[in-house]
């Protein structure tokens, strides 16, 4: 369905079923370097999330797959454990996201349109953000972003660099300071004419530039190449910089730190989007790159009351500047077969540099885009189609991957005929099926084709699944085109069937006894395994790493969930109604859910594979917290927060945020104009509480 045409409703539906796909997908990309769906595939579902939360900003989830931290430790480098997370930051693309982010943000604060608001601007360096850590003025500690809980400790390589000090006078005891280290276009020019002339690698870009330097094993050569730091925000403090950003990045400022001289404050929107305008045209002679402007709250004590989401700041937002285009030859369209079956097109082009990056592949979302029209028949690009020997207009805005954004008819050759997407699957020739409303086209074969009975086990093997040492995607399809292997329960057989003799195992290349012996014992140690990681591995559509968790701790043990499932009705009943109370629960991942128990062949091979399995119940979040695990309601008027932070703030701490009164609630937390629901919490003898009483109660989490 066109986004235009979308529901609030069904908006919500879809950027929750995107979630969870993009998250899983996310994870097997950048984490374990092993993508369980294909790149068109992974990019139509993020082109579609964009799009709906571009129309439905207010509905952008916490865990909204736009904002998702890339990125994973590299071996080679000690682990450090950020004290506080480094984030990522949302996106905006046009003046429209930049009023829709200062609407979000007075809505969330309850403050009214012409109330003041304001805000520093600053450019987005293109680079990658660096955490230092002090002590006692002293630099003790450097990390790299890592997943953005735990980084690389690359302290060696941070004092290398020159404007970065090594000790402060007056700083607070301990002081994170966090920003970008990046190369200046004339350095990096420099150093790939030195590399070149070495015959040594020379790299794409400034950043990638950067990225190689400081991440080298040998502070020796991070040494040798000359990188730079801009000081951008901070982590853990022993006290308090300032009251606001511009007075923190002035005091980071006068303690040495490389601060950029074109951030600004500004007092709304139109001057945020001035700035932007100024910042752009001024781009091309900075001397390094950038990517776009960074938005910030200014005021600090409403950064903090604004908080985050799952890896993004409400009080920040990147407006990125527009993608770079190019034109080249469409010289075939391939079709890639995910793990949910679904069919991705795949431009294979004539390789064309946009942007500085050689691009020889783009996704072409789905047929409709294709044929030149959106899920709904309504024409885009004015209706023309793409066809193989067109010349195509490439679209690459940062690292996603390219789009295709126009076709040139006028150059098309006379012989060339309107794509025929495939009605069979190309993997396993089933039926290849559209269902009502759905922009993909899916292979109907289920575990029988390869493709997805592939995807599905390298999924189950993946990092954020069940991570099996020595069982990567690569030995999951050996041993699937051996026959070995066809589901995941066949994993925890292969020691009983093979493990005797394991002579089929070390026949093979790069198997010998050790190796075989490791495999075995590596699977055996996960066949004890957390519940959310188990819901994950089953690659149930629309369920990611984080509707797993929620699955994994609203019902807590795997008899308490199989139960639920079993029974549940798509649509209907008790237990369809207590999953889609769970929030971030919608009713596209409830109903595939309950589906995926409901049919046959994966019922048996969830059965199979959980009767191999020693499956540890969820420990409760938040435990510590006065709130944890309780049922809150809130009604009638709140006066120091709105509605959303009330929520917000009271999930963070464990509770769960209802709607309405019923016997299961625990608190009721009442302000004045407190009506029906006030009564019906006394009736019941629900203890209620004014507003003060609950924030006094919370404070002391
Ligand atoms: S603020 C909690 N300011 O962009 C927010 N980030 O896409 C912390 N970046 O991870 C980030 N210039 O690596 C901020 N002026 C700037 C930035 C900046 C570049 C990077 C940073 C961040 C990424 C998010």
């Amino acid at each position: 369905m066109a986004v235009a045409d979308l529901t609030e409703a069904q908006a919500r539906q879809e950027l929750a079923r995107l979630a969870g796909t993009l998250a899983a997908a996310n994870t097997a990309y950048h984490r374990d370097d092993d993508p369980d769906i294909s790149d068109a595939e992974y990019d139509a579902f993020k082109h579609r999330n964009a799009e709906i939360e571009a129309r439905f900003p207010a509905l952008k989830r916490k865990d909204s797959p736009s904002e998702q931290v890339g990125g994973a430790v590299a071996e080679g480098f000690g682990k450090i454990q950020h004290a506080v997370r480094m984030l990522s930051l949302g996106n905006a693309f046009d003046d429209a996201d930049v009023a829709d982010f200062d609407q979000r943000i007075r809505k969330y604060l309850g403050l009214a349109g012409g109330a003041p608001l304001t805000y520093t601007a600053e450019p987005k360096i293109d680079g990658l953000s660096l955490s230092l850590r002090y002590e006692g003025g002293a630099l003790v500690q450097a990390a790299t972003r890592g997943d953005g809980s735990v980084g690389e400790n690359v302290t060696a390589n941070a004092r290398t660099i020159a404007n970065i000090p090594t000790q402060l006078n007056g700083a607070p005891d301990v002081l994170e300071v966090r920003g970008e280290v990046y190369m200046s276009h004339a350095d990096f020019a420099a150093l790939n004419t030195r590399q070149a002339a070495a015959e040594q690698k020379t790299f794409a870009n400034p950043r990638n530039a950067a990225a190689g330097s400081l991440r080298q094993l040998d502070a020796q050569i991070t040494k040798s190449r000359p990188l730079r730091f801009f000081a951008y925000a901070w982590g853990e403090l022993s006290a308090p910089l300032a009251d606001t950003q511009s007075g923190a990045i002035s005091r980071l400022a006068a303690l040495g730190f490389a601060t950029n001289p074109l951030t600004k404050t500004c007092a709304s929107p139109q001057a945020l989007i001035a700035h932007y305008r100024d910042i752009e045209e001024q781009r091309a002679g900075l001397g390094y790159d950038i990517d776009g402007v960074v938005y910030k709250v200014d005021d600090l004590a409403l950064q903090s009351r604004l908080g985050f989401r799952s890896t993004t700041p409400r009080w920040a937002i990147a407006h990125k500047f527009p993608a770079e285009l190019a034109w080249t030859v469409l010289e075939a369209i391939d079709i890639q077969v995910g793990r949910t079956g679904a069919l991705s097109p795949v431009a294979r082009l004539r390789p064309v540099t946009v942007g500085g990056v050689v691009v020889s592949n783009a996704t072409l979302h789905n047929e409709d885009y294709i044929a030149g029209r959106d899920g709904n028949g309504a024409p885009i690009r004015e209706g023309r189609d793409v066809r193989v020997g067109d010349w195509v207009q490439i679209y690459r805005a940062g690292d996603v991957i390219p789009k295709i954004k126009d076709v040139d008819i006028a150059r098309r050759p006379a012989d060339a005929v309107p794509y025929a997407f495939p009605q069979i699957c190309p993997e396993c020739q089933s039926d290849a099926i559209r269902e009502e409303g759905d922009a993909i086209r899916r292979c109907s074969g289920g575990i029988i084709c390869p493709a997805q009975a592939v995807e599905k086990l390298k999924h189950f093997v993946s990092r954020a699944a069940f991570d099996i040492e020595g069982l990567g995607a690569k030995q999951v399809e050996q041993f699937y085109t051996d026959g070995w292997i066809a589901t995941p329960a066949d994993i925890f057989t292969l020691r009983a069937r093979f493990g005797v003799g394991m002579q089929q195992l070390k026949n093979r290349e790069g198997w010998g006894d050790k190796s075989a012996g490791n495999l075995f014992d590596a699977i055996d140690e996960k066949r004890t395994i957390p519940l959310a990681r188990l819901i994950f591995s089953l690659g149930i559509r629309h369920v990611g790493e984080s509707g797993a968790a929620l699955l994994a701790n609203h019902y807590g043990s795997w008899a308490g969930f199989e139960v639920a499932m079993t029974r549940a009705t798509v649509g209907k009943g008790a237990a369809w109604e207590d999953l889609i109370s769970i929030d971030g629960v919608g009713a596209v991942m409830a109903g595939s859910v309950i589906t995926t128990f409901q049919q046959d062949a994966e019922r048996a091979s969830i059965d199979q594979l959980v009767a191999q399995l020693d499956v540890q119940d969820t420990e409760q979040r938040v435990t510590d917290s006065p709130v944890a695990g309780k049922t809150v309601v809130f009604t009638g008027t709140l006066e120091q927060m709105t509605r959303a932070e009330a929520k917000a703030r009271a999930e963070a701490l464990g509770a769960k945020v209802l709607g309405s009164v019923s016997a299961k609630t625990d608190i009721l937390v009442a302000g004045p104009g407190a009506g029906s629901k006030a009564k019906k919490a006394t009736d019941l003898g629900i203890k209620t509480m004014d507003e003060a009483s609950w924030l006094a109660l919370i404070d002391t989490a």
